[in-house]
This record gives structure tokens, C-alpha cells and sequence, in this order.
């Protein structure tokens, strides 16, 4: 049985009070039930750091949203995954589609991060998804497959085994549109088919593989009861406590 792993990507939001009073509400709702799920934050550098004294003796597991490709040097503005380790982080984000999309990172940039974060010996949540006009013209498998191949390339069996594969269709991000059960069960069997494909099928059995695209409390249940659906990468509902906890309880 894979553990449900519920991740929180607060993506450009939260300044220093406004993270402490979220993790706040965070510990209090969740210090009142028994989590079984793992539960992950992922906020914006800069709010790090507080983070991890906060979250200090909760379930509350913190992540990065993405990181250099770098070890060190002269890359301005850049953090390494040193960095990251240093300041609590158990995860990175690699891959987010909006990383594609604005700052056009490629799979092959994608697989070069995941295996630093791996060397690091944190663990990646690797992003992959369509956009509608792909799902339109019928290829979704065909870019999942490729974006698949191309982010895991090279990378050990082992290795696969404790990352984190991301669905997000790029058309249900922030969009209030989510994907159907079946169509998210459907993507999530082919990203596992090509694990399957490129390992073995206990590799593909071991990974978690969460959905992210407008999950919200509502309709987390559904989602998460899918046979292949593992977790959720959580970005709007994340930013309130009592919507995240929601789907935290669901899982
Ligand atoms: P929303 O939940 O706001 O659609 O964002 C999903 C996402 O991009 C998480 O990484």
C-alpha cells in the first residue's frame, strides 16, 4: 500500500506573517485529528526558514518549489539543493508547469534537477501534464509518455522508487476546472504503464503518484479514492488551513 502523500504549493503567496499564522492554523487543525497521510508544505524561499522552527515536532513536512541546477557559485539568484537540505527541506518541486511554461525548462532540464535533488538525497515531486490543446487533439498519453521518459531518464531504479510523479493537467491549474475522476485515473495509469515500462512493475507499484489541478475539498475524496491516484500537489486550496485540512482528512 502506497502512503497518500498531500503536498501544499503555495507558489508566489505568503509573506513572513502571513506564513506563521497559516502554519499556525496548520498545527491547530491537524493537532486534532490523527493524520495519516504525509503532509507537505511547500512555500516560497524567503518564508522557509520560519518554517521549519514552526513546523518543529508536527507531521508538517517541508518542500521547495523548485531549485538550481547548480551547486554553487556565481548564479545570481539562484539556491541550491544544499541549501534547500539546510533550511528543513525533505522535497523539491521540479518540472511545475508554470516552471515550463514561463521560465521554459525543458524535460531534460526537469531530469537534471530531479537527479540533483537525488544526489542530495531529498526527494523530487516531478511534474508532468497536458495542455488542453493537447488533451483536444488527442495526444495526452503521448506527452505524458514523453515527459515521463525524458524526467526520469537515467535515473536508478532505486532512485525512481522514492520520487514523486506530479499529474497536473496544465488546463485544470487554477481554473476552478478539474479533471474527472476517470480522466485523472486514466493519465495516472499511463504514467505508471511507463514506469512499468521502463523498470519493472514493482518499480511502477512503489511510486506515488499524486494529482494536482483545482483540488479542493470537495472533490478530493473522489479523486483520492482512484486506484492510482496516490495524493494530491495542492496549490489555491493549500493557502487557507481548514481547506487543505479538508483534504488532508479525505486522504
Ligand atoms: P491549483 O490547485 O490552484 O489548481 O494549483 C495546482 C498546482 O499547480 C499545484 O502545484
Amino acid at each position: 500500500m502506497r502512503t497518500k502523500i498531500i503536498a501544499g504549493n503555495w507558489k508566489m503567496n505568503n509573506d513572513i506573517p502571513q506564513t506563521i499564522e497559516l502554519i499556525n492554523g496548520l498545527k491547530t487543525a491537524l493537532a486534532a485529528q490523527t493524520v495519516k497521510a504525509t503532509v507537505i508544505i511547500c512555500p516560497p524561499y524567503t518564508s522557509l526558514g520560519v518554517a521549519q522552527q514552526l513546523i518543529a515536532g508536527s507531521v508538517i513536512k517541508l518542500g521547495a518549489q523548485d531549485v538550481s541546477l547548480y551547486d554553487s557559485g556565481a548564479y545570481t539568484g539562484e539556491i541550491s539543493v544544499a541549501m534547500l537540505k539546510s533550511v528543513g527541506c525533505s522535497y523539491i518541486i521540479v518540472g511545475h508547469s508554470e516552471r515550463r511554461q514561463y521560465h521554459h525548462e525543458s524535460n531534460e532540464v526537469i531530469n537534471q534537477k530531479a537527479k540533483k535533488v537525488l544526489a542530495g538525497g531529498l526527494l523530487p515531486i516531478i511534474c508532468v501534464g497536458e495542455t488542453l490543446d493537447e488533451r483536444e487533439k488527442n495526444i495526452t498519453n503521448d506527452v505524458l509518455t514523453t515527459q515521463v521518459k525524458g524526467c526520469l531518464a537515467g535515473l536508478p531504479a532505486a532512485d525512481v522508487e522514492k520520487s514523486i510523479v506530479a499529474y497536473e493537467p496544465v488546463w485544470a491549474i487554477g481554473t476552478g476546472k478539474t479533471a474527472s475522476k476517470e480522466q485523472a485515473e486514466e493519465a495516472h495509469r499511463v504514467i505508471r504503464s511507463v514506469i512499468t515500462g521502463l523498470y519493472s512493475n514493482e518499480t511502477a507499484e512503489k511510486v506515488v503518484i499524486q494529482y494536482g489541478g483545482s483540488v479542493k475539498a470537495d472533490n478530493a475524496k473522489e479523486l483520492l479514492s482512484q486506484p492510482n491516484i496516490d495524493g494530491a500537489l495542492v496549490g489555491g486550496a493549500c493557502l487557507k488551513a481548514d481547506s487543505f485540512t479538508a483534504i488532508i482528512t479525505a486522504a
